[in-house]
Parts: C-alpha cells; structure tokens; sequence
C-alpha cells in the first residue's frame, strides 16, 4: 500500500543507486505500476513487459548480474530510485548499458514515476542524476524511446536536454491502437571520434 502521506523528500536528496539488498522492494514496485497501468491505463506510456516478470528468479539473477557488471561490459544496469517514508520504492529509473562492445559509449533511460508520486519534481531529478552519472562516467550518449502520446514524459525529456531523433510508426499495437515510437537521445560528449563513418553530413 502507498504511503504518499509520510512522503517527505526535500528537494535535496539524491537518488539512491539500488544494489542486491533492494531487489524486492523494486520488484514490488513494479508489481505496483502493473496495477496502476490496468487502472490508470498506463500502459498506454509503456510496454510494461519487463515488470511482468520482476517476481521470476531468472529475471532476479538476470538484475544482480546487470547490477554487477562494470561499466566497461555489454549488458551492465545501474538504478537508481526514491522511496517514500517506509522504505517503498516510489519513482525509479534504469540505465541500461548495450548489448555490443561496439556500443558501450551508450546507455538507454527507462523511467516511471508512481501516479501518486507524480509532478513532485522526482521525474526530473532521476533524469538529472541519470545524466550527471553517464557523464562521470564518460559516455557520449544517451538514448530513449517514448510513446508519441506520452506528453508529459516529452515535456519532461525536452526540458532537461533530450532530442528527437527518430520516430518508429505503428511501433506496438495495443487494444486496437496503433502506437508510433519516438527515439530521442542526449548528448553528452560534443566530440565524435577523429574517424567517422557516415552517409550524410553531421548535423
Ligand atoms: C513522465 C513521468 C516520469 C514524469 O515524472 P514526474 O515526476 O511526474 O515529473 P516531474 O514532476 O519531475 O516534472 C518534470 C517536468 O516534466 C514535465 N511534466 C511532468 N508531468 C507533466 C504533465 N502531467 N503534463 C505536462 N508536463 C509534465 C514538465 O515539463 C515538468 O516540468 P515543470 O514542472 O517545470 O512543468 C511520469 O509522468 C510517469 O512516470 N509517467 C508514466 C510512465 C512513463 O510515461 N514513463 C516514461 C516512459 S518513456
């Protein structure tokens, strides 16, 4: 059950990085979101289908491992979350390192805010915390994909930096809805390697 009334973050407070210890509390976290999106229709921001199975032990030894893993490897995961005042996870967000070596100046954003806990400024902070961690950790990126219909997580997106740099039309299709995808990415090292392969013109 929700403790929204003895939520008291000041504005101050960072983030906390999950380690092994605080696995159940965002598996029950994600329980949580799956009931709010058949209540609140969330899933119309999100697939939702990773937190289907947050309670399956693969899934649990799949996350320590990505916890674990150093930034410098394929599939490495750092979250980051707020919890209210009894310890529930209440906002969260994961970096996901990529799957390739090729890859590894990269990391993707996934991010969800509970309803209750929502237009309190902790969207905002995760994100801001999320880039100044990739930037200490000298990335050059980082990428995102949102629901077109998803204003509020765009608004959010644009306003710390984040640009459109793609859209995948008719990307999911949900209760007879068809869903275009929007990519957007942040920048964070303005300097491509000396050596580029590219067809077009860099922008
Ligand atoms: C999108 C989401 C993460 C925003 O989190 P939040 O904690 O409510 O957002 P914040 O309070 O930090 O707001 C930061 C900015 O986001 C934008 N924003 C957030 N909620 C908004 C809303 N309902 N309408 C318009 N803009 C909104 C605004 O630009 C806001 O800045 P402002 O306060 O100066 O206007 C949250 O609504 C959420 O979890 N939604 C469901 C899951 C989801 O969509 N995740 C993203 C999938 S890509």
């Amino acid at each position: 059950m929700l403790q929204s009334n003895r939520f008291e973050l000041d504005g101050n407070t960072a983030p906390e990085l999950l380690g092994p210890g605080d696995y159940n509390a965002l598996a029950e976290y994600f329980d949580r979101l799956r009931g709010a999106a058949d209540r609140f229709g969330l899933a119309l921001h999100a697939p939702f289908s990773g937190a289907a199975e947050a309670r399956d032990p693969e899934a649990r030894a799949r996350c320590l491992s990505q916890w674990a893993r150093p930034l410098s490897a394929p599939g490495w995961r750092r979250t980051f979350a707020f919890r209210d005042g009894v310890g529930a996870v209440v906002a969260c967000l994961d970096l996901l390192g990529p799957e390739l070596s090729a890859e590894l100046h990269r990391a993707r954003v996934s991010l969800a805010v509970e309803p209750a806990f929502q237009r309190r400024g902790l969207g905002e902070r995760l994100v801001r915390h999320a880039i100044a961690f990739a930037r200490d950790a000298e990335l050059a990126w980082l990428d995102l994909w949102v629901f077109a219909h998803n204003e509020q997580a765009l608004a959010l997106y644009r306003k710390v930096g984040f640009v459109e740099i793609g859209r995948h039309r008719d990307q999911f299709r949900w209760r007879r809805m068809s869903i275009d995808d929007i990519a957007m990415a942040y920048r964070l090292d303005p300097h491509l390697p000396h050596r580029v392969f590219q067809t077009a013109p860099p922008q």
